[in-house]
């Protein structure tokens, strides 16, 4: 396939090849051939502004456009291949195109530069990804809120330190996940719009003295045009943001699969997942193991690495188009396709969990129920700190007793403080408790309720994409 290459792009000045070595550390297309798609529609964008603006004549610009439509069907039916000597997407397509039609497609690079249209081809890619993740996190809230309206009511206890703090409902642990995915579409959605600028018409790096529009390429593109050349060439801020969005995105993803990963514990025992999502050992036949959410908890370690390789990458690049810059790519791609995976699987794996209500109760009571007490107390005038040092006292007690707190005699707890004489002991209950609670936000059912009407309303005003 070779002697179809006429060399390298910029082979004009250079009187031999590179080496095998060099042409294979330089060459980007291994990876960025997945962005023909854009860099066609980049390139019709621009062929027709070439027409518009009689920079080229029409028919020409005709031609190319036709081209590059037979380019793009290549590209989607898998028959478009590369080799290494192509370098890049760029010049891929510019072979591809020179095939079909002729010495026309020699004039395709007129007023641009492989440096505006790879920062083009990135921010199309960047404005595309961004709005499918924010399709596949929204599938996945939808499965957060379908999960809470159908075990709305179970109560499990709210952790801190990891230790059983307070009774919840399984319904506010899960719109918490809510409000955290509401803010991660937030940081989507801020990527997309600095994605949504045309570079086209920087050229190298200051402009062309050809009396191009970039304001036409934009419009066809549905984007800005560009303010500054050198700016538009050199910056990369759209992709550091959806790198952003998405390390953000695995963060929350990981403290949400580090919770599945301990209710399917034996140890805690409150969640099973569906046979679908779980996977077996080759050793231990009784293994069940919820390696989608330990994948789930893994992937925002390279999340993480990810902008941060970004961010390394540009830091110090004097502004104008260096090398340096097709880095930006691989780490790119690398999340966007880590966060789509694990976001493929979420939703289903969510809906069909089945959930032990029983353990999960269980769990929620006893000690747990301290906090509940120390608030009846204060609420009856007794200074918080010192209905605080009685109900610990209780508890010791009735640790020392080998006893929990619900069934503490009445004795004790009044010796504990006179005022928990009249104690209704419905409160010493997971319900009660939960019920008990009266804040704006809180895990009373009225308030997840309001949450719950609030998330569904939500979802309801998302336009698809
Ligand atoms: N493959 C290059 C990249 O990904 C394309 C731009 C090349 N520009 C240049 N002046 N060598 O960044």
């Amino acid at each position: 396939m070779s002697e179809r290459n006429t060399g390298p792009l910029w082979g004009g000045r250079f009187s031999s090849s590179p080496a095998e070595a060099f042409e294979r550390l330089n060459a980007s297309i291994p990876f960025d051939v997945r962005l023909a798609p854009y860099d066609i529609e980049g390139s019709i964008a621009h062929a027709r502004m070439l027409g518009e603006t009689g920079i080229v004549r029409r028919e020409e610009s005709e031609e190319l456009v036709r081209g590059l439509r037979a380019v793009l069907k290549e590209v989607e039916s898998g028959r478009f291949s590369w080799t290494l000597e192509d370098e890049d997407v760029h010049t891929a397509v510019e072979r591809w195109l020179r095939e079909i039609v002729g010495d026309v497609a020699l004039k395709l690079h007129t007023g641009r530069s492989r440096n505006d249209q790879v920062a083009l081809d990135l921010h199309l890619f960047v404005r595309d990804a961004a709005g499918s993740i924010r399709g596949a996190l929204l599938d996945a809230m939808h499965a957060l809120v379908e999960v809470a309206e159908a075990h709305g009511g179970l109560i499990l206890p709210g952790y801190t330190h990891l230790q059983r703090a307070q009774p919840i409902l399984l319904s506010h642990h899960l719109l918490a996940h809510f409000r955290a995915f509401e803010r991660d579409l937030e940081r989507l959605d801020a990527a997309r719009e600095a994605a949504n600028v045309s570079p086209l018409g920087a050229a190298a790096l200051g402009g062309t003295p050809h009396p191009i529009e970039p304001a036409l390429t934009a419009e066809a593109l549905g984007m800005r045009p560009l303010v500054n050349s050198l700016d538009a060439v050199s910056e990369r801020d759209f992709a550091l943001d959806l790198l952003y969005a998405c390390a953000v995105l695995g963060v929350h993803l990981s403290r949400l699969g580090e919770e599945w990963v301990l209710w399917t514990s034996s140890e805690f025992g409150f969640a099973t997942l569906d046979d679908a999502y779980s996977s077996g050992s080759s050793i231990m036949p009784q293994k069940k193991n919820p390696d989608a959410y330990e994948l789930m908890r893994g992937k925002a370690g390279r999340l993480i690495g990810n902008l941060n390789a970004l961010l390394v990458t540009l830091k110090s690049l004097p502004l104008g188009y260096s090398k340096d810059l097709q880095e930006d790519k691989e780490p790119l791609f690398d999340s966007v396709d880590s966060v789509l995976g694990v976001l493929a699987v979420l939703p289903e794996m969510l809906r069909t969990a089945s959930f032990d209500g029983n353990r999960m109760q269980e769990a929620a009571g006893g000690f747990a129920l301290a906090t509940e007490l120390a608030d009846y107390l204060a609420a009856r005038g007794v200074p918080f700190r010192e209905a605080h040092r009685a109900v610990g006292q209780l508890v010791r007690r009735c640790e020392e007793a080998g006893i929990s707190l619900e069934d503490a005699p009445d004795e004790e707890l009044a010796a504990a403080h006179p005022a928990l004489a009249d104690l209704p002991r419905d409160l010493l209950t997971p319900e009660g408790s939960v019920a008990n609670k009266k804040s704006p936000g809180s895990t009373s059912s009225g308030s997840v309720e309001r949450q719950l009407r609030r998330a569904r309303e939500f979802l309801a005003n998302q336009i698809p994409d």
